[in-house]
């Protein structure tokens, strides 16, 4: 039976402290914000239900509240166990008449239990960030798939799993990968994930990164933005990488490179950022010195493994929040940060205000986008349309105060012809 709760979360007398900081980040987000002025003038969402599932934080609070404006009926569910802002939870639903169901913490069976809430609204778009509710639309509830018009995919994982649906043909309505706009992952992945992955790891452990021996996973996005940020903080920064082209761009912007294997036995502070499984095996952890620290930015919690680390544990306890001990049989001890979990979201905000405004800008204008062609597109994975994206940009820079030069007459005709030379 569909369920008539209209939210789950954990505590409402949180509304005024998850208020404050919406608007907070609100100051930092002034391109949603003209969108949203935009929007509760036009009401172009007006009469349709929207199903989020993103990590609920002050950044998603002023997407929804976006999306509300434009005349959506939204439900907000977590993306992630660990990621959700309890405050923020409880002021969408109690100041901004949001449903959100989310809870810090939650298990399992709560987790997609909030999911199934999401889907009982029935949406007409999905909104997802590592394709969740799709995927519960495309096994347990296939009836609710032809309803569906259009969904958006926030992040690189979802955008992997989506395409893989797509080439399967499974795929039952259109998705925008919004991940694929230029003013999402070079700047959200690289540049904000890059910054809170550092604020994550220092909020849990209080470790002074200055010397110490630090390993990231995987050089694309995330990953060049996480050893940028961390050879800043005076870390030596040691890469691994699966793609040659990757390591060697990794190898020439000046970091050293090496397989897993090596780096296990030199790294004082690990994190992944691969969207890959097992990066990080049993067999590494075994080798790794006494105190090393354990940390993913990746979406799931699948590139640690953790049940193998489980496994080699004699003894295992919390020794700080968020960060758990793993004494070894021989005495060496593993810190394992958030259980794996995106470390940025769970042991710190997630990313900073300024970037989410170009990624959750993005979202608002791909959904009018598929809200105003639904009747052209077809069920395949689309790239935000690139008008959009270099509208963002141009709207962001001016809201930074940058101005730009504009091509002359002579310059647009010069870099479209081939007959001028030496
Ligand atoms: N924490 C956050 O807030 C946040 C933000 C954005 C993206 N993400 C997630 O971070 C992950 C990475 O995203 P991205 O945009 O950087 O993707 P990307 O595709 O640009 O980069 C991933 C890199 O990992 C490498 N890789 C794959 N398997 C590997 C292995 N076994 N060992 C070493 N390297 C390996 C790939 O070659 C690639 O270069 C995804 O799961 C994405 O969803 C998280």
């Amino acid at each position: 039976m569909a369920s008539t709760k209209r939210y789950d979360v954990k505590d409402l007398a949180l509304t005024a402290e998850g208020k404050r900081r919406i608007e907070w980040a609100d100051r930092q987000m002034p391109v949603l914000a003209a969108i949203r002025d935009r929007f509760e003038e036009e009401q172009p969402l007006s009469g349709y239900r929207i199903s989020a599932c993103l990590h609920v934080t002050t950044e998603t609070a002023n997407l929804m509240r976006t999306l509300k404006a434009g005349g959506a009926d939204v439900v907000l569910c977590a993306s992630n166990p660990l990621s959700t802002q309890d405050d923020v939870a409880a002021a969408l639903v109690e100041e901004y008449d949001i449903s959100c169901f989310a809870i810090k913490g939650e298990d399992h069976d709560t987790y997609y239990s909030h999911i199934e809430a999401a889907v009982d609204h029935k949406p007409h778009f999905t909104m997802d960030d590592g394709a969740d509710v799709i995927s519960v639309l495309h096994s347990a509830r296939r009836e609710q798939l032809g309803d569906v018009i259009a969904g958006t995919e926030e992040t690189t994982t979802g955008v992997i799993r989506l395409k893989a649906l797509e080439s399967e043909g499974k795929l039952g309505f259109p998705i925008i990968a919004v991940n694929e706009a230029m003013t999402k992952h070079m700047f959200d992945n690289r540049y904000g994930t890059g910054q809170s992955t550092i604020d994550g790891i220092i909020r849990a452990t209080n470790v002074l990164l200055a010397g110490k021996k630090f390993v990231v996973a995987g050089y694309g996005w995330v990953g060049r933005g996480v050893a940028s940020r961390a050879r800043g903080m005076g870390a030596q920064v040691i890469i691994t990488e699966v793609d040659p082209l990757k390591a060697l761009e990794a190898s020439m912007d000046g970091f050293e490179v090496m397989s897993m294997a090596r780096a296990a036995e030199e790294g004082d502070i690990f994190c992944t950022a691969t969207g890959d499984k097992h990066v990080i095996t049993g067999d590494h952890m075994s080798r790794m010195n006494d105190g090393a620290i354990l940390s993913n930015t990746g979406h799931f919690n699948v590139e640690i493994d953790i049940p193998a680390l489980r496994a080699l544990a004699a003894e295992t306890r919390m020794a700080r929040e968020f960060v758990e001990e793993f004494t070894l049989a021989d005495g060496r001890r593993l810190y394992l940060i958030a259980d794996g979990r995106l470390v940025n979201l769970s042991a710190a905000e997630g990313h900073p205000a300024l970037v989410m405004d170009m990624s959750f800008a993005n979202q608002a204008l791909a959904l009018e986008y598929a809200v105003q062609h639904a009747g052209e597109l077809e069920k395949k994975v689309y790239p935000v349309p690139p008008a959009i994206d270099h509208e963002i940009a141009r709207l962001k820079l001016a809201t930074m105060g940058v101005e730009i030069d504009t091509l002359t007459e002579e310059q647009a005709k010069y870099l479209a012809s081939w007959d001028e030379g030496t």
